[in-house]
């Protein structure tokens, strides 16, 4: 059996969402709330250093780190529906032609001619007409496999092999439906990057749900400040007043820290038995339970999308940097399959919901930028419940490798007896 065999069978047979992990996620909720104190072995954190929002070789480094050295979602299967179908996606900061070959299977390639560099595919999304792209500056061909299938005037080259000549592969594996890439060779496989997070997903039909929604904002902010939000429920007070603050209980928020920066955050219904009145007639995920059904268990794959997941579905909150300054947010929405056609009137209603408390999640991000680029700000001390803003820190910085940090901007290390596998 191969490494790769091996590690495969190890974490089919670790326990995704069964029922011991169930009451123990609840029990851990009910102990939240009770608490009057961080447990006593929770450290105090130092200040998160400023220049880590501000600072434009640091934010180089981590995006680096996060776009092209470690795997980040690219897109759906529902987004490549037939033999040719692509996309280009760049939030790397290189264009990656992700597309469906003729033997179905999804590869990923830099959309980048192998004779003078031209992008292959011309547009961000489309279907190679023959089962081929052809560069349209001097016509060299290539299959859906990436291989170099013809170059005119071959006559010319001397000596060129077009087997040496196809598109360079980008790394593309799948979970579920969900596309992901990376453009690092030695990163390890999909699989082993998403533990444990994936587990505990298992029990979802994530190769059956479809994309329902995808919307696109862009927002004048550093993407740490949009992502952060996501990682704490210490805002749903105010930032959602009439929204999830009426709905969720923050103070029975519980954190679950995980390896390779993933994490969760557990918050249960206010009300017992209570449903979102926007699902009523919504068919029901196969295999929710009841952690979906009485909590918003809301889950970070590291490095950048957030899943608040719901009986009828995910929403995914996809975070990428642009600039120093300029996010874009992509809101995504998954769902059990409705059998072809237009999708259930009652989704306009749903995603319209979401949209809004989006919406409110964002109110804050061009005016914290605006003053985090003043003097006035110092730094930013957590507290116990946003401790998973410092844990994804802390992964950063282990992805970047510290020692390629200025001193003042590192951040030490203080979660790790709390991560859990
Ligand atoms: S650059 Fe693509 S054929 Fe010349
Ligand atoms: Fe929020």
């Amino acid at each position: 059996m191969t490494l790769q065999a091996r590690t495969q069978v190890k974490l089919a047979s670790r326990p995704g969402l069964d029922e011991t992990t169930i009451n123990e996620w609840q029990a851990r909720v009910d102990a939240e709330r009770e608490r009057k104190e961080p447990p006593t072995s929770f450290p105090k954190l130092p200040d998160i250093p400023a220049g880590r929002y501000t600072d434009p070789a640091f934010f180089e480094l981590e995006r680096q780190a996060l776009m092209k050295r470690g795997w980040i979602y690219a897109g759906h299967v529902d987004e490549l529906p037939e033999i040719g179908s692509f996309f280009v996606r760049r939030q790397s900061g290189s264009p990656v032609l992700v597309i469906r070959g003729e033997d179905q299977i999804i590869r990923a390639f830099y959309n980048t001619c192998r004779h003078r560099g031209a992008p292959v595919a011309r547009v961000d999304v489309g279907c190679a007409a023959r089962n081929s792209l052809t560069c349209g500056y001097h016509g060299w061909t290539y299959r859906l496999d990436g291989t170099l299938a013809s170059v005119p005037d071959s006559r010319d080259f001397a000596g060129l092999d077009l087997s040496c000549r196809g598109l360079v592969t980008v790394r593309c594996e799948l979970l579920g439906n969900f596309i992901f890439v990376c453009e690092n060779a030695d990163a390890e496989s999909l699989d082993i990057f998403l533990e444990p997070v994936a587990r505990y997903f298992r029990h979802l039909p994530l190769d059956e749900l479809r994309l329902v929604h995808r919307r696109i904002i862009e927002l004048d902010g550093n993407y740490k400040v949009v992502l952060e939000n996501f990682l704490e429920a210490y805002h749903f007070r105010l930032l959602h007043q009439q929204t999830t603050h009426r709905v969720f209980d923050a103070t029975g928020t519980s954190v679950h820290l995980w390896q390779n920066g993933h994490s969760m955050m557990l918050t249960p219904n206010r009300r017992a038995n209570w449903v979102d009145p926007g699902t009523i007639g919504m068919p029901e995920m196969a295999g929710a339970t009841t952690i979906e059904r009485d909590n918003n268990p809301s889950y970070s794959v590291f490095p950048n999308l957030i899943l608040p997941i719901a009986p009828s579905g995910i929403p995914c909150v996809a975070i990428w940097p642009l600039s120093l300054g300029r996010t874009q947010m992509e809101v995504l929405w998954f769902a059990p399959d409705w059998g072809g056609g237009p999708r259930d009137p009652l989704w306009e209603m749903r995603i319209a919901n979401f949209d809004r408390i989006i919406d409110e999640d964002v109110t804050f991000v061009a005016p914290i930028q605006a003053s985090i680029c003043s003097p006035g700000f110092k730094g930013v001390p957590l507290s116990y419940q946003e401790r998973r803003i410092y844990h994804w820190h802390e992964e950063l910085d282990q992805r970047i490798g510290i020692d390629r940090i200025a001193e003042q901007l590192r951040v030490k290390p203080m979660l790790g007896t709390l991560i859990e596998n």
